[in-house]
């Protein structure tokens, strides 16, 4: 069969993505829009931006696209899948309507409310005067959130009263987050360790991904500033499958149904990140789309023909047994730019990537890359991300860590701890 499929997006997530996609029996070729230098490997890259739905559509009846596959979450926040299902083309990514669960964190808060799915506490406000009154009824440390997407950045954990009043006022009145920030969510703290879970639906039905975690802060030890993600490890050893169908049960099965009755069918992958705290299990946050790094160590070890996954969805198929895993487990290294989080170096030159994919069990998925002459370059942010499979935990770190040895580039920068938290 000769399936052609549009990725939408350029990190290590649509790389990823493209890797499993191209993998299919039934998969002949793989257009990236835009794509990094990894994705011009497994397809072709193409020169249009993740928002410009109108030319998206052009490009996918021009080429006679079979599945779009949306990765970047601004596509689905511009329309795009809403624009390809008017269009009668199939796409595999959330509209308009469905992304609100990770657009809106007011929206998401109170949606979340409605369906008893469980979550912090929490108020939205409109209005600084009544947050700032409202926090001083609490005990911090307390978080405060910006309504609207703001690159990761829009949540402050504040640790004292004074630090909440400056983060109110900073989204609110200074309007750090632009837009974002006409409205706040102000939420009690929740203790525990955070993980991540992935779930796919066709807006019916939905089948659960094993466990993952995400590394946030830049540095070992969980410090430093907060990233878009350093690093992730699937499954995670400590959280159980009875833990997995608890969430399906509280948690995406309600978000499914509350969607559906709402008129917005989630057709895509629902992401919710959790807080976990010994038999305790809360949502923090939803996301409407494959994490980051996440994705790249779920491709790692999903063990079926992911186009029939995805267009299943797309086409509101999905059957449960549509999935299988590879038993063992994956890591993913981010190896990020000199800067990074808070700036970022380009044109650094990387070395090493041919040396290190020649490692058994080794994949290297691109995310800011770019080709000058033979040479693979940074494109500042995050830069690669080394993935590996092992049979336990440990050998797929240490086996991630030797190929992370052999590739350099100037600043490189990268935590030496994925994985090796102590596990609860
Ligand atoms: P979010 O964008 O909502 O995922 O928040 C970003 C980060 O802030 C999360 O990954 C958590 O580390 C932290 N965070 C958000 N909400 C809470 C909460 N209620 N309690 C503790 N930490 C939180
Ligand atoms: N892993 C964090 C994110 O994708 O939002």
């Amino acid at each position: 069969m000769n399936k052609k499929v549009l990725v939408i997006g350029s990190g290590g997530r649509e790389h990823a993505l493209a890797w499993k996609l191209k993998d299919s029996p039934q998969v002949d070729k793989v257009y990236i829009a835009p794509g990094n230098a990894g994705t011009a490997i497994v397809g072709e890259n193409v020169d249009i931006n993740f928002t410009d739905g109108q030319k998206l559509l052009q490009f996918a009846k021009l080429k006679e696209i079979d599945l779009t596959v949306i990765g970047q979450e601004a596509a689905s926040e511009a329309g795009v899948a809403d624009l390809f299902r008017k269009n009668n083309l199939l796409i595999f990514g959330t509209s308009k309507e469905a992304t609100r669960v990770e657009s809106s964190k007011a929206f998401s808060k109170d949606f979340m409310k409605s369906e008893s799915i469980p979550t912090a506490e929490y108020r939205n406000f409109d209005n600084p005067q009544e947050a700032l009154d409202y926090i001083r009824s609490k005990i911090p440390p307390i978080v405060i959130k910006a309504d609207g997407l703001a690159a990761g950045k829009g949540v402050v954990v504040a640790q004292s009263l004074t630090e909440a009043e400056e983060a109110i006022k900073s989204i609110m009145v200074q309007k750090t987050f632009g837009d974002a920030g006409n409205r706040i969510v102000v939420e009690d703290f929740l203790a525990g360790q955070e993980v991540s879970t992935h779930a796919l639906s066709d807006g019916n039905t939905a089948v659960m991904f094993p466990a993952s975690q995400d590394h946030k802060q830049i540095f070992d030890g969980d410090k430093g500033p907060n990233t878009g993600g350093m690093g992730a490890i699937t499954p995670v050893p400590w959280v159980s499958s009875e833990q997995i169908q608890e969430v399906y049960q509280k948690i995406v099965s309600p978000t499914i149904k509350g969607l559906k009755s709402r008129g917005s069918e989630f057709v895509g992958c629902l992401y919710p990140g959790l807080m976990i705290n010994g038999d305790e299990i809360n949502v923090i946050e939803f996301n409407s789309r494959f994490g980051d790094p996440e994705a790249e160590v779920y491709m790692r070890l999903v063990d079926c023909d992911l186009y029939q996954l995805l267009e299943n969805c797309a086409q509101g198929k999905l059957n449960k047994n549509d999935i299988s895993w590879i038993n063992g487990y994956a890591v993913s290294v981010v190896l990020a730019s000199a800067g990074y989080p808070e700036s970022s170096s380009k044109s650094d030159i990387i070395t090493g990537i041919e040396n290190a994919e020649k490692l058994s069990d080794i994949v290297i998925f691109h995310a800011g890359t770019k080709k000058e002459g033979n040479n693979f370059v940074t494109a500042g942010g995050r830069v690669l991300n080394v993935t590996a499979i092992g049979e336990t935990l440990n050998q797929a770190i240490d086996k991630a860590y030797e190929a992370v040895d052999l590739i350099k580039f100037d600043g490189m920068q990268y935590r030496t701890d994925i994985g090796r938290r102590p596990q609860t």
